[in-house]
């Protein structure tokens, strides 16, 4: 059985206090379920130092991750960071294409795969957020939009991209709502995903995970996990609070 993935998107939030507070909890609590998932957390990454120096080291299951990355190397590109950069402190999971950054910055398919391809080009796991709005929902449109943002990654990167790597499948509305796709409809966009996958790679594909993502909560959490397509979660809100956290946690683990 697949050890299932846990990410912590904590976007724009966070203080070297409620780190502390954070880690204090989790660090018992993960010396249990060392054998049982993958935890990581994508912090703002200017506070990776500090996660690493409190908790890093005695965890093995433990890793830290990234919300965004720069789509070159180096250069003129005043307040961005690259994939090495992030290698080089320590970095392991990389967030690319989430809705946010698509909607607000304006972010392409085309961008996001040469993200995804300078990612690979340093070793480090891209979680490729793919997704449908509320609008293409109605029209159902769900297939034919997650199927565009996967193909550009093949396109640029090649039939192996998705080796050593994360779809998470997270619709935008329900990001951030109260409502989660049902387990059925998570299940049937993954079972999609992943046969489409390993259609194109001929089944040649190592490592490869998927995830849902979009107002999971420790109350829906087992109904979702337990799908058979379903190898872990991208947590908003519920990364914040490590009750919560902690919680989800447990239920994926019953
Ligand atoms: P919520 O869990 O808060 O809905 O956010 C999901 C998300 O955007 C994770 O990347």
């Amino acid at each position: 059985m697949i050890k299932p993935i846990i990410i912590g998107n904590w976007k724009l939030n966070g203080t070297q206090q409620s780190i502390k507070n954070f880690l204090k909890l989790l660090k018992n609590f993960l010396i249990d379920y060392h054998k049982k998932c993958t935890v990581v957390i994508s912090l703002p990454v200017l506070y990776s130092y500090l996660m690493q120096k409190l908790l890093f080291s005695k965890n093995k299951n433990f890793f830290l991750g990234a919300q965004n990355v720069d789509n070159h190397c180096s250069g003129s590109f005043t307040g961005d960071i690259s994939p090495f950069m992030l290698k080089d402190i320590g970095i392991k999971y990389v967030i690319i294409g989430h809705s946010e950054r698509r909607f607000n910055y304006k972010e392409t398919d085309r961008m996001i795969a040469n993200k995804f391809y300078l990612l690979k080009q340093e070793n480090l796991i891209p979680v490729l957020c793919i997704g449908e709005t509320k609008q293409e929902k109605v029209e159902n449109n769900t297939i034919n939009i997650c199927k565009k943002q996967i193909d550009l990654i093949f396109d640029v990167c090649g039939i192996k991209a998705f080796n050593n790597s994360i779809i998470a499948y997270e619709p935008v509305w329900a990001i951030g709502s109260k409502i989660s796709a049902t387990p059925q409809e998570a299940q049937f966009i993954a079972g999609f995903i992943r046969q489409y996958i390993h259609s194109q790679t001929k089944n040649r594909i190592k490592n490869f995970f998927i995830q849902y993502g979009g107002s999971v909560t420790q109350y829906n959490a087992k109904n979702i996990i337990q799908q058979k397509d379903i190898d872990g979660f991208l947590l908003g809100r519920a990364a914040l609070q490590i009750e919560e956290f902690i919680a989800i946690i447990k239920t994926i683990n019953m």
